[in-house]
């Protein structure tokens, strides 16, 4: 697949109601690949991902545990178009969106993905409970490894506590990503 021609894929009924594809951000060959779920008002208004609220957040931790910057990672999501009204995206705009992901992926060869939230989680492992049991969990993907934590609009609106969890998955996640 072209990455060239993300910008104007139509392969869902999602390219008909957004305003950008947001594609991704950060080096293409970064050693952490962030996953969310799909672009929020803000993003599909500025063409990046994790430009709101839920970004600040991300990146704060990911600074304070990982010692990285935005600019190291890359980051992208599951869906690249908005779901009207920030719905969870459907199975069927997940499995067209598929395509892309995994040329993203092919082309980074990331060290360690890291999924944020359900959605991503459920998309990228293939796992099939929640993010309550399955965060936290290595994941062996053949090329890389990989590890889910909450999303961070799930940790704005659960408080501190799902803040402390995302710190400890993401200390697991350093490690993963000092062992190769
Ligand atoms: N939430 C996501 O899952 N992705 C974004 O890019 C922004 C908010």
């Amino acid at each position: 697949m072209d990455l060239a021609e993300l910008s104007t894929c139509t392969r869902c009924a999602l390219s008909q109601t957004r305003q950008r594809v947001v594609v991704g951000s950060g080096p293409a060959t970064a050693h952490l690949m962030i996953v969310g779920e799909a672009p929020g008002q803000r993003e599909d208004e500025g063409g990046e991902p994790f430009i709101g609220r839920s970004g600040r957040l991300l990146f704060s931790l990911v600074h304070e545990e990982l010692g990285l910057e935005r600019e190291e990672c890359f980051v992208t999501n599951v869906v690249k178009c908005r779901p009207p009204a920030n719905r969870t995206p459907r199975p069927i705009e997940i499995a067209s969106c598929r395509p892309w992901l995994d040329e993203q992926i092919t082309r980074c060869q990331p060290r360690v993905i890291l999924a944020l939230g359900n959605t991503a989680a459920k998309s990228v492992f293939d796992f099939d409970a929640g993010i309550g049991l399955t965060h936290g969990r290595i994941v062996d993907l053949g090329t890389c490894r990989g590890l889910a934590t909450y999303h961070p609009a799930a940790a704005l609106r659960g408080g501190p506590s799902v803040v402390d969890v995302m710190r400890d998955d993401l200390r697991v996640l350093k490690r993963l990503l000092s062992e190769k």
